[in-house]
């Protein structure tokens, strides 16, 4: 079996690192077709000529993996699935969607059984805590979770990532910063704490809020207590995440650490005697999330506290993505149901 495959987005921040994943992970594509905006139609990436998108060019295709924002999901993502393609949609636009499985690969794969043809990816703060936190939440239940992130600008797109760049230069030449633009703040040499944008009289940011839900549809669990603060940090790549928990049941530290230790997709980094706990640039390249500082929330007898890294445009966007089709591909469910 092999597919046509669509990358919409595919000069992006994220489209790129999907279309290098498809190659490296050898996924079955007899062709790979790069979409992205009419700026972008006629260039070439690795062979192929970039398309724009029209009903015409969109015919044809077995797979589409979107990453090119909301909007563009909103309005093209359920043509694609007319056109007969399995759309896996890595934006923000239809992960509320009750219809729409909202997957992480490792995580909650059996929801993809039942997709009417779209399917979304979670936001990648979500993607990481998801792994670190499935097998403590199916051993002992998580009561309530409140979590803090440090996110990196290259979730924002390739736009922030030049924006860090060229205020670090201008600060370190003794220039004036030029203005943000991305961003409200400056965010060299600075930590901007409240990253996404606050909606008409919310206290939270659409990344908060993103984080809130997120967890609780994929985990299946609507009792979840959860607080989030999400923060941008002038960090390239990968997200890191201090969590704390308090388990339903009781969960020994040493039980946690053994159950962490099993779960596929993550790797512990945790020696407090030889400072080894994860970090950004150790994260940053890999498909891994990362988790240390595993400890006791002295706080609450049934506490836990760990620290969770992972590089945002992989596991936290085009690695699950890519997982995702390869569970599709094994499943046989690269197909659009007939009464979607
Ligand atoms: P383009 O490079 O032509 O602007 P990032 O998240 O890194 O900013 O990337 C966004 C991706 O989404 C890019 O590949 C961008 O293409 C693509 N994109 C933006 N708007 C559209 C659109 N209206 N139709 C198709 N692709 C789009």
């Amino acid at each position: 079996m092999s597919y046509r495959v669509a990358v919409v987005g595919a000069t992006g921040a994220v489209g790129t690192v999907m279309r290098a994943k498809l190659r490296e992970r050898r996924f079955p594509a007899s062709a790979i077709v790069p979409f992205a905006s009419e700026r972008s139609a006629g260039r070439e990436l690795d062979g192929e000529t970039v398309r724009a998108l029209s009903d015409e060019s969109i015919q044809g295709f077995d797979l589409a993996i979107f990453s090119a924002g909301g909007a563009t999901s909103g309005e093209w993502a359920p043509r694609f699935v007319e056109a007969g393609a399995v759309v896996v949609d890595n934006s923000s636009k239809w992960r509320r969607d009750p219809e729409v499985p909202l997957v992480v690969a490792e995580v909650n794969p059996d929801a993809l059984e039942r997709h009417k043809g779209l399917i979304a990816n979670p936001n990648c703060s979500t993607m990481q805590l998801m792994v670190a936190l499935k097998p403590i939440h199916d051993a002992a239940g998580i009561a309530r979770l409140n979590v803090s992130t440090y996110q990196s600008v290259s979730g924002t797109g390739v736009k922030a990532v030049k924006e860090l760049e060229a205020q670090t230069r201008a600060a370190l030449d003794g220039r004036p910063l030029p203005e943000p633009t991305v961003y409200p703040h400056p965010i060299a040499f600075n930590v901007l704490g409240g990253a996404g944008n606050f909606a008409e009289g919310d206290d939270h940011t659409d990344e908060e809020r993103k984080m809130m839900f997120e967890t609780r549809k994929i985990l299946g669990d609507d009792e979840l207590a959860i607080a989030v603060t999400c923060a941008r940090v002038p960090v390239r790549n990968s997200h890191s995440e201090s969590v704390s928990l308090e388990t339903r049941e009781d969960l020994s530290v040493d039980e946690a650490r053994a159950l962490l230790a099993r779960m596929p997709g993550l790797e512990l980094v945790d020696d407090p005697s030889r400072h080894a706990y994860p970090t950004a640039l150790a994260a940053a390249g890999r498909d891994e999330v990362l988790v240390g500082r595993l400890r006791r929330d002295p706080t609450h007898p049934r506490g836990l506290q760990l620290w969770v890294v992972s590089d945002n445009l992989l596991k936290g966007a085009a690695t699950n993505a890519i997982q995702i089709a390869e569970v599709l591909h094994e499943r046989g469910l690269i197909k659009v149901p007939a009464a979607a």
